[in-house]
């Protein structure tokens, strides 16, 4: 059966980041008004930046508190200890943790230094996390493009878990630039599986610009395959892509 996701295009990425940073704040304020913590499932890349920078602005003029928030990231490059200035670690606390009321103990990413014996442990142990969380509320997701999810590159299945990855040339090209040269680029990393994303209770992928434009509409509107991750948010009961006007210029619908 062929089926497509839903998407909402708008003006630019601001406006469609006010909209998810709208929708986040909500699910945050209804939770704590019930005394339950909201567990959100965060991304990377440039894609979430002025998603980052609106939630910012509600902490600061709006009042929205992340004192009752829980955090998971989809990813971490192995081998890069946190305090590397292109871990994931550095990016989520440069771009967000350090400028929200959000508590350090309820801030979750993969390490990138665990030791290759280590590795199976540490995912299970990532996975178990989250259930003990409550599962996630909310995911939000970027798109490489590979149409990896995370960093789950083409072949990997519907159903896999947190885990040790090996990283895609094109994938490791895109990150060259910001390493100095992708010999300097990590060749592995430990991200969430596909099944560990598809578990989210709402999932919102952003993806800008016409060099998405192309991995966007297979994603959306093409068959649901292991070639393209993010085309298994076709079978998610409530994922949105929220996308621009260029990212939204290959789509048929
Ligand atoms: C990396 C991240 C992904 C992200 C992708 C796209 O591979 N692991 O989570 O979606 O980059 O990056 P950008 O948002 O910069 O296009």
């Amino acid at each position: 059966m062929v089926k497509s996701s839903p998407f909402v295009v708008f003006e630019s990425p601001e406006a469609a980041c006010k909209q998810v940073a709208s929708e986040i704040a909500q699910i945050i304020r209804k939770r704590a008004s019930l005394g339950r913590s909201t567990v959100l499932g965060l991304a990377t890349g440039s894609t979430p930046i002025p998603l980052y920078q609106e939630l910012i602005r509600l902490h600061r003029e709006e009042n929205l508190s992340f004192a009752n928030v829980v955090t998971f990231n989809l990813d971490e490059y192995l081998g890069l200890d946190r305090d590397h200035p292109e871990s994931y670690w550095t990016f989520m606390h440069r771009n967000l943790f350090d400028h929200i009321d959000l508590l350090p103990e309820n801030i979750h990413l993969p390490s990138g230094m665990v030791p290759a014996d280590e590795i199976s442990a540490h995912c299970a142990g990532y996975e178990a996390a989250i259930v003990r969380a409550g599962g996630i509320d909310m995911q939000i997701l970027g798109i490489g493009r590979t149409g990896h999810i995370g960093f789950n590159e083409p072949g990997t299945p519907i159903d896999s878990r947190t885990q040790r990855v090996h990283l895609n040339e094109i994938t490791r090209q895109d990150a060259a630039p910001a390493f100095g040269g992708i010999e300097n680029v990590p060749t592995q990393a430990i991200t969430m599986g596909c099944g560990t994303i598809l578990a989210a209770r709402r999932i919102a992928l952003l993806a800008w610009g016409e060099k998405k434009a192309e991995i966007v509409r297979e994603a959306i509107e093409g068959i649901i395959t292991d070639r393209v991750s993010a085309s298994f948010l076709q079978t998610h009961r409530d994922a949105t892509y929220f996308l621009d006007k260029e990212s939204a210029s290959a789509l048929h619908l």
